[in-house]
């Protein structure tokens, strides 16, 4: 058998890397719910369809699905908002009152090149608002991931915003990239040439490309948005300045996915020691995709952050800590595995307390190695006496304290040293 490891891309999470991912996520899941979201989770796996839409032209979902199946009819998902939006119409969640705010926490797939902050396996958290369309809800939006960024300590970002327009302004839009990279063809790399004759925006936003002069040069698209695109883009901003939210209007920031109207934005991360992969979470508003899944007209507006790419930043700007494992008490066992050391195990965690043992027959000093390891507050000493007696000698790490206690007073005396009322 030859040695397995994980596939490329994809990685095991255990120890203090995922408590770290658990504390980011728990802090997530309290901090939506301050904002009124409810928790949504939906299949890994989903019918193609939901992903690769009629005339979709982005990379994630032409280069970079995992499709499965004998008849290549599902696909793994790339990114939460589609699933979300599919069950949303499924399930009539129209029918509540709006806006109706969904936020997740999920596992994603994309078949990318895997460098650092970049995986084929990756975990992100993201929020999804849907109701009538309005500057307030994508100002509170963007507010939700700013405050939560900060929250978690971050303060290298930058907040990119740019507005993609309503219909029409897209529509003017394209035909003069059309026009401009049309006599800049020779410029644009193979995949290019191909986005110029399916959607042109899509050139704006390619990683090839990137520093071409052509591409700089490019037309900027607030001198093709309407009236009503812009004052609505404007609303936005002031809410923005109301809320103290700095940003940067970033006229080329397109996003990768097709999905997205007027507002689009990205927070990025400044701090060097982040990598190439700085963009912390991205996401803007969908006018289209309820009706695409033959729900009621209905916006949408949204977004997602990779919690790796999170985690990353945070280490880079040193704001995150290990969770110091603690417990209530550890039980040194003198005995040799006697049945009534099992039995206080029991009676302790069956009220709500920490409690680890020794049942691999060790020595007793790495049974106090361990006391110290798990950060024990307390231990209790079990030897042949106090089963004879019906009792256990509880000492307190802190103060050294130590007194012999009957089985039936154990839970009140280990509450008292250490102050666990499960009751509260
Ligand atoms: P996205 O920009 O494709 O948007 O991804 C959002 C975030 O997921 C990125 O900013 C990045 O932090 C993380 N991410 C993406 N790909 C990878 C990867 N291969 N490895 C690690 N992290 C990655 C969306 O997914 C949209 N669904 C966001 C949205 C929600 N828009 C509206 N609602």
């Amino acid at each position: 058998m030859p040695k397995l490891q994980s596939i490329k891309g994809a990685y095991d999470l255990f120890g203090s890397n995922l408590s770290k991912f658990n504390q980011v996520k728990a802090l997530f899941r309290q901090y939506c719910e301050n904002y009124g979201y409810h928790e949504i989770e939906t299949p890994v796996f989903e019918d193609l369809r939901v992903f690769k839409r009629e005339g979709d032209t982005s990379d994630m979902v032409n280069k970079e699905m995992y499709v499965l199946g004998n008849d290549n009819k599902m696909g793994l998902r790339p990114e939460g908002t589609a699933g979300i939006i599919r069950a949303y119409v499924e399930h009539k969640m129209y029918v509540n009152e709006a806006p109706y705010k969904l936020f997740y926490a999920e596992k994603m797939y994309r078949k990318e090149r895997p460098q650092k902050g970049r995986q084929r396996e990756f975990n992100q958290i993201g929020v999804e608002n849907l109701g009538p369309k309005k500057a307030i809800i994508d100002a509170e939006t963007i507010a939700l991931g700013y405050y939560f960024i900060k929250l978690l300590g971050l303060n290298d970002i930058e907040v990119l915003i740019n507005t993609l327009g309503d219909y029409e302004s897209r529509k003017n839009y394209t035909e003069a990239l059309k026009v401009y990279f049309g006599h800049n063809i020779e410029c644009l790399c193979d995949d290019c040439k191909k986005r110029l004759h399916t959607n042109p925006l899509r050139i704006l936003d390619c990683k090839v490309d990137n520093q071409n002069d052509a591409l700089q040069k490019a037309p900027k698209i607030d001198e093709y948005l309407t009236v009503e695109a812009k004052n609505y883009f404007k609303e936005v901003l002031s809410y923005l300045d109301i809320l103290e939210i700095p940003y940067k209007v970033e006229q080329r920031l397109v996003r990768g996915l097709d999905y997205y109207t007027d507002t689009v934005f990205e927070v990025v991360s400044t701090n060097e020691a982040s990598g190439a992969q700085s963009t912390l979470f991205g996401g803007g508003r969908y006018d289209n995709l309820v009706e695409y899944f033959e729900g009621p007209a209905t916006s949408g507006i949204g977004f997602a952050m990779g919690l790796e790419r999170l985690i990353i930043s945070m280490e880079a700007e040193g704001v995150i800590s290990e969770d110091a494992e603690e417990i209530d008490t550890y039980i040194i066992d003198l005995t040799n595995s006697d049945p009534y050391v099992l039995k206080v195990a029991s009676i302790l965690r069956n009220n709500g307390f920490k409690v680890e043992l020794n049942v691999y027959d060790r020595k007793l000093k790495a049974q106090f190695k361990s006391v110290a390891r798990l950060n024990a507050k307390t231990v209790i000493i079990i030897g042949e006496d106090e089963i004879k007696e019906a009792t256990v000698m509880l000492k307190n790490i802190e103060t050294q304290e130590q007194i012999k206690v009957n089985l039936d007073e154990l839970v009140d005396k280990l509450e008292e040293m250490v102050g666990n009322d499960i009751d509260e």
